[in-house]
């Protein structure tokens, strides 16, 4: 910051008014936050799948072969809905390889990641494991090299409850009950030229509406999410209106993906990439609205953000392990801010993904560590009301991109149950510490705050195996000095801060 700007600014910092305020009213509802945002992601890429939550012959490993430590860290997470099995892998993928006897499972060369695949992990491992970690499936089928009769087949082989052909080979593979698998993706990035069976929107529309139809036959409650755009070079807000007007009779949600990255070094205008994402959401809410205007009591349609990250590091060779530190875990509470500030459009988001490739977990033959973004994840999705409230926020701000952006980066829910708001906050300041007036309007505010807080001096911070202490969350029970039903609180520089106060 230029020396004359700084100054001032802690000036006005130091004044007796905070410079910045925070007014929360429960009154003031968004929508729902939907549990479907504290979603992963699990491909077949590296070492998500083989070596990263499954690993045959690892004595960490239970008799179905997933490791049972990298279990325990993936509860821990909260993982409320899992997406399978990718991403780029999707697009060439043959889940009928991936099912019965393992030995019999065919080897193919795994084409989108250069790979080899075994089969080893399929269809019924995945729906187990999400059973044993508590969080719903969620397919994509292969909209690239694939046909609507595989996706049709596949929805079959896993909820039919009638004694059908794929309903029995289920069956013969152990599993008797349907898995009632409720939420299929139909297909990913197939708007990328770097996907298998890319197409353009029309050709990828044609193929999805056919899809929708045939898989809605088999199991006419499952729920479909359109592939959005991701190539946001080109006429990204086209293919969306394209596809949303051809599938709005079918579809549940469209999908968006985001990954950012900090090659600059700008702490500021990394953390400020809310802009970009606050854009795609409410560009894309648009595109919905106006694909269902004039359309009689339509089906609604929501966004499933079923890709999001930090990715900029690791390529393509070194499988997607990338190292992350301090700063991606502010941006963690970034993504999510922006995500419940959207709670009425936004009502599933998945992080890409889940253990050692772009991860918050990282593993080796002995055991893993927690990256310093798996704190923020966690925390969001346990400390949060059921309603996201829409925060008035004051904040001294910074210029990105010709726009005003607040340091203060703010979301808010509400719990009625427990009388609870939770501000979320995270101050973009690369140096300066901001003191805000928190200020409530509905109900009396109790001086008793529980504080979570990230907050560490270098931004650069790692962790790795038997060095993962360092980055990581502070607690505190606050006694505010409640006035006029606000206290005043210090959000220091580069922090994320979630704040639970207790309204009577
Ligand atoms: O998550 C890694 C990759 O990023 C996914 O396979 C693809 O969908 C996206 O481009």
């Amino acid at each position: 910051m230029h020396r004359f700007l700084a100054v001032v600014f802690v000036l006005s910092c130091s004044a007796q008014t905070p410079p910045a305020r925070i007014k929360v009213d429960v009154d003031r509802t968004i929508g729902e936050v939907d549990p479907k945002l504290f979603g992963n992601f699990a491909e077949h890429l590296g070492r998500m799948i083989y070596g990263g939550i499954y690993e045959e012959g690892s004595p960490l490993s239970d008799k179905d072969a997933f490791r049972t430590d990298v279990m325990d860290a993936v509860k821990k997470l909260g993982v409320s809905i899992l997406r399978y099995p990718g991403g780029n892998f999707s697009s060439g993928y043959d889940w009928k390889d991936g099912i019965g006897p393992k030995a019999q499972r065919p080897t193919r060369p795994e084409l989108a990641w250069h790979d080899l695949e075994s089969n080893r992990f399929g269809t019924d491992e995945f729906l187990k494991y999400c059973e044993r970690i508590g969080a719903e499936p969620y397919i994509c089928i292969n909209a690239g090299l694939g046909t609507v009769d595989d996706a049709r087949q596949w929805v079959e082989y896993t909820n039919e409850s009638r004694h059908t052909y794929w309903a029995d080979q289920r069956r013969k593979n152990g599993r008797e009950e349907p898995y009632k698998v409720t939420y299929w993706g139909l297909g990913n990035e197939i708007d990328g030229p770097w996907q298998l069976g890319h197409k353009n929107a029309e050709d990828y529309s044609k193929f999805a509406v056919q899809a929708a139809h045939a898989m809605r036959l088999s199991d006419p409650s499952i729920k479909l999410v359109a592939c959005g755009s991701s190539n946001y070079g080109a006429d990204w807000i086209g293919w969306n209106r394209t596809v949303l007007t051809a599938l709005r009779n079918q579809v549940d949600f469209i999908a968006l993906h985001t990954y950012i990255g900090n090659r600059e070094n700008d702490l500021e205008r990394f953390l400020g990439s809310s802009q970009r994402i606050d854009h795609y959401i409410e560009t894309t809410a648009g595109a919905i609205k106006a694909a269902l205007t004039g359309i009689n009591n339509p089906r609604p349609i929501y966004i499933a953000y079923d890709e999001w990250n930090v990715w900029y590091r690791a390529q393509n060779d070194q499988h997607l392990e990338e190292v992350y530190n301090f700063e991606d875990a502010l941006a963690m509470g970034m993504f999510f801010n922006s995500f419940f500030r959207h709670a009425d459009v936004v009502k599933m988001a998945n992080l890409a993904q889940l253990v050692n490739v772009i991860a918050p977990i990282m593993t080796n033959k002995q055991g893993l560590f927690l990256q310093p973004i798996y704190f923020p994840i966690a925390e969001y999705g346990k400390q949060r009301g059921n309603v996201a409230l829409r925060a008035w926020v004051s904040s001294p701000t910074y210029t990105l991109n010709r726009e005003q952006l607040p340091y203060l980066d703010v979301s808010s829910s509400y719990s009625a149950k427990d009388r609870a708001v939770y501000v979320n906050v995270l101050n973009r300041s690369k140096s300066q510490d901001i003191s805000a007036r928190v200020e409530n309007q509905q109900g009396a505010l109790s001086s008793n705050v529980d504080v979570w807080q990230m907050n560490y001096p270098d931004l650069k911070a790692t962790h790795t195996f038997g060095d993962d202490k360092k980055v990581v969350p502070s607690t505190r029970a606050l006694q505010a000095a409640v006035d006029k039903n606000a206290f005043a609180y210090t959000f220091p520089a580069h922090s994320l801060t979630i704040l639970k106060l207790h309204v009577e």
